[in-house]
């Protein structure tokens, strides 16, 4: 098979890694790709919302399969695109319709089909200026904090949690008027959930799923979960809380009505479906869907698939995924990511990455790396994601840190204490 796979993340490296190994491949593109991707297939100059150029480069090279990486291509409608246009329709595209991906385009989208499906999650209210009392009303109505939710993608950028009542209504006031441009046109006030979170995966062909192993990310700047909020400073899998009788409240409550839901309302579904959970007091809740999978979680839930990951997206096209077994590693995976000083805040690019060779024992997975005249440098804020296996979790970040230390460019920052807050468990 001929597959192109869309974006340039450590998540896009990991896949490309492991689709590199499948014995359905025959080329590799990825548009546009990193350094890291560019040692694994053939990087390609084409913008992942750029759906033309897309047709003509699959026309062209015989692509027989897109992956998609991202969300944005997702929710304006890649898979639309190439579903129904005759010449395109016969390559399978990994990932949800447009109406699918709503489930991460728009959190009041998500929200009403939770209620819908008696999916557990917060409570919430979905507010526009037309009902901006209603609002105010819902929030004198919950305890403290509060939590404003930009309707539409806002580059993870759009969720308030706010402890005043007070500064709560004047923010909602002022996303209402455009603090977020038009993805806060309409905001979803929720009910504060308290509790661990963590991130399942299923890959569904929209009849059948598979459970992917369970992971935990690490979103904070600082160590103990401090500072600002980043793309992701690591992850690990798999997460001691998310025992059997957890993961099975999960299956039963969420993932099941999840898949039973999207049949129902006709929703064309064939790819990844990302649940931000999180456990309270046993309980499972969501607090998100995304509709792809997540980065860094990637790293190291891909790192712990056994089978052939082509032949599992291939039957996913196909919607046969109830006859095949996903296999899966019964050891940890750990990333730590490597990321430039001043992210998630200004930072700078172009730094020379030095000691990549002298890795031993781990998989770096580049985020952010160009090669510039035979050297690979820094372009952007999360660089690399050094993940390793183990017997256990600390064995395997032991590995990474290990390998972290080999690793050298300008000006690099990385947290020290992922996973810290799964050894109390
Ligand atoms: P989201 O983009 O919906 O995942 O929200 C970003 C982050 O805000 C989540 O990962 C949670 O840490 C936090 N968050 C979102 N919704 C809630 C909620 N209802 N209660 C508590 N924390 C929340
Ligand atoms: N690591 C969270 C995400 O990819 O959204």
């Amino acid at each position: 098979m001929n597959v192109l796979l869309l974006g340039s993340g450590g998540r896009e490296h990991a896949l490309a890694w492991k689709i590199r190994k499948s014995r359905l491949l025959n080329n590799l593109y990825i548009a546009p790709g990193n350094a890291g991707t560019a040692l694994l297939g053939t990087n390609v100059p084409v913008e992942v919302t750029d759906f033309e150029a897309m047709k003509r480069f699959s026309l062209d090279h015989d692509i027989d399969m897109i992956v998609v990486g991202p969300e944005v291509p997702l929710v304006e409608g890649v898979y639309d695109y190439f579903h129904e246009d005759e010449d395109i329709c016969h390559i399978a595209v990994i990932g949800p319709s447009g109406k699918g991906a709503q489930l991460e385009g728009s959190k009041d989208f998500a929200k009403r089909f939770m209620a819908g499906y008696n999916i557990p999650t917060a409570s919430f209210k979905t507010v526009t200026l037309d009902n901006v009392m209603e609002g105010n009303a819902f929030l004198d109505s919950l305890p403290s904090p509060y939590v404003l939710k930009a309707d539409g993608l806002a580059a993870g950028k759009g969720v308030l949690i706010i402890n005043d009542l007070n500064e709560a209504k004047q923010s909602l006031w002022e996303m209402l008027n455009g603090k977020f441009g038009a993805a806060s046109n309409s905001v979803v006030i929720e009910e504060f959930l308290s509790g661990i979170e963590c991130s399942v995966f299923v890959l569904t062909d929209g009849r059948s799923y598979k459970i992917l192993p369970v992971a935990k990310d690490y979103k904070r700047i600082g160590e103990g979960d401090t500072g600002l909020n980043t793309g992701g400073m690591g992850a690990v899998s798999p997460v001691s809380f998310a025992d059997d009788i957890f993961m099975e409240k999960v299956r039963s409550r969420i993932v099941e009505p999840t898949v039973e839901g999207l049949k129902k309302e006709r929703i064309d579904y064939k790819g990844f479906i990302f649940i931000g959970l999180i456990n309270v007091e046993g309980e499972p809740k969501v607090i998100e869907y995304n509709v792809r999978l997540g980065d860094p979680e990637t790293e190291v839930v891909v790192p712990l698939i056994r089978s052939d990951l082509l032949e599992l997206f291939l039957a996913v096209a196909t919607e046969t995924l109830d006859e095949k077994i996903l296999e899966t590693d019964d050891r940890y995976a750990v990333t730590v990511m490597m990321v430039s000083g001043g992210y998630p805040g200004a930072y700078e690019k172009g730094k020379p990455i030095d000691g990549l060779n002298d890795v031993q024992d781990s998989i770096v997975f580049h985020a952010g790396t160009v090669n510039a005249g035979g050297e690979t440098v820094t372009s952007g804020g999360r660089v690399l994601s050094v993940t390793s296996y183990g017997k256990s979790m600390d064995e395997a970040l032991e590995t990474s840190y290990r390998n972290i230390d080999k690793i050298r460019f300008e000006n690099s920052y990385f947290r020290k204490d992922i996973g810290f807050d799964l050894r109390t468990q």
